[in-house]
């Protein structure tokens, strides 16, 4: 049984599965979302935050769109469908803010391939 919801994402009105994240939901409509940790076929890790979008009425903060789903996000206030923003200075704000932080400090396992590489060259 599907649980089809319909969503605008950047202006574009889609419907799609409730179970979908914001991620995949996003690709239906033709926008690929920046990530580091999202597979399709492995368990949501969370952890990079590369894939933040803005859930406009939601907390005033960026969500990770990999771990959301389609049915977790609210209606307007008169039943409009939710609305997710993937371009707003915000969102470029936070992923320049995740990338900030991961040039000045990679994650552990990727200082040991830079040793090692710096290693072999
Ligand atoms: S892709 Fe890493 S937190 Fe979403």
């Amino acid at each position: 049984m599907s649980d089809l919801r319909k969503i605008v994402i950047d202006g574009n009105e889609i419907e799609v599965d409730g179970a979908m994240t914001l991620i995949q939901a996003c690709e239906v409509a033709g926008i690929e979302i920046p990530r580091f940790c999202y597979h399709e076929r492995l368990s949501i890790a969370g952890n990079c935050r590369m894939c933040l979008v803005e859930v406009v009425g939601g907390p005033p903060k960026p969500a990770a769109s990999c771990a959301m789903q389609v049915r977790d996000l609210r209606p307007g206030p008169e039943g409009q469908p939710p609305v997710v923003k993937t371009n707003s200075p915000m969102v470029k704000k936070a992923r320049e803010g995740v990338m900030e932080f991961l040039l000045i400090q990679p994650p552990a396992g990727l200082r040991s391939v830079t040793k090692a590489a710096n290693a072999i060259y």
